[in-house]
């Protein structure tokens, strides 16, 4: 990455903040983080909990050369990224929600939001807004989530140090990035399936107003998720919000 980093105190948004910049000429690799957002955004226009200090909120831009199609299934590198990360350097068993929620022992971790765009001289921009909830107590975590929501504190007993996983992230970030742009999706899929944390679970996805239950089947070579539904049909979902059921 450009190692153009932006660390700010008080933002309503990095993805804003992130967006802005790219338009105003920010190269690759842009990073931009925040100790608070006070409209940090979720997928589906939902909040993003935001507190000051305890998690990290940051945004990568990233300019890419590929066409709509493969340039969106970067979303997935992010979040294989920071799963591969908390396995490996802080040994918790952590697992990927498709599309792009990180979880440990099944609960929800880290959020992904990710934005497209192109710029006057139409050259395509992503920004991948990740929230990773680091230091934050079970209490903070109570809240009325869609999901069960957990720390990296709470998962590990004790607090870490916030620079350092972000740093280790960003290590893996952007060599995952290389490899995807090297090798293609194709290289990425097997490792989504390893750390998938719905492949062969029974599942409900709420897509838009219809909620489609089955089992999780895989992956397309594009990265649609694959349910057999319960009539016994395969469905190829491309988005929506997964939520397993026994
Ligand atoms: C989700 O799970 O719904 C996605 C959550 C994404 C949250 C991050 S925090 C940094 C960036 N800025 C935002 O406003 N949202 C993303």
């Amino acid at each position: 990455l450009a190692g153009n980093y932006h660390y700010l105190a008080t933002v309503g948004s990095t993805n804003d903040v992130a967006l802005q910049l790219a338009l105003e000429g920010a190269p690759h690799g842009t990073v931009v983080s925040a100790e608070e957002q006070t409209r940090g955004r979720g997928r589906l226009r939902r909040d993003w909990l935001s507190s000051p200090r305890r998690g990290i909120y940051m945004t990568i831009l990233l300019r890419t050369p590929l066409p709509v199609r493969e340039a969106s299934q970067s979303v997935y590198i992010a979040a294989l990224a920071l799963a591969k990360t908390l396995h490996s350097t802080f040994r918790l068993p952590s697992s990927i929600k498709w599309p792009n929620d990180v979880l440990v022992r099944h609960k929800k971790v880290a959020g992904i939001l990710t934005e497209m765009q192109s710029d006057q001289e139409q050259t395509r921009f992503l920004v991948i807004g990740i929230g990773i909830n680091v230091n934050h107590t079970q209490e903070e975590l109570a809240g009325p989530f869609r999901y069960p929501a957990t720390s990296v504190a709470v998962e590990l007993g004790r607090p870490i140090r916030r620079q350092e996983l972000m740093k280790s992230f960003l290590e893996r970030f952007e060599m995952e990035y290389d490899r995807f742009l090297d090798e293609g999706f194709g290289a990425i899929l097997p490792e989504l399936e390893e750390f998938s944390d719905i492949l062969g679970k029974n599942v409900s996805v709420l897509c838009g107003k219809e909620e489609i239950e089955g089992r999780a089947l895989g992956f397309t070579p594009e990265g649609a998720l694959v349910l057999l539904t319960r009539e016994g049909r395969k469905q190829s979902i491309w988005a929506g919000d997964v939520t397993r059921v026994e």
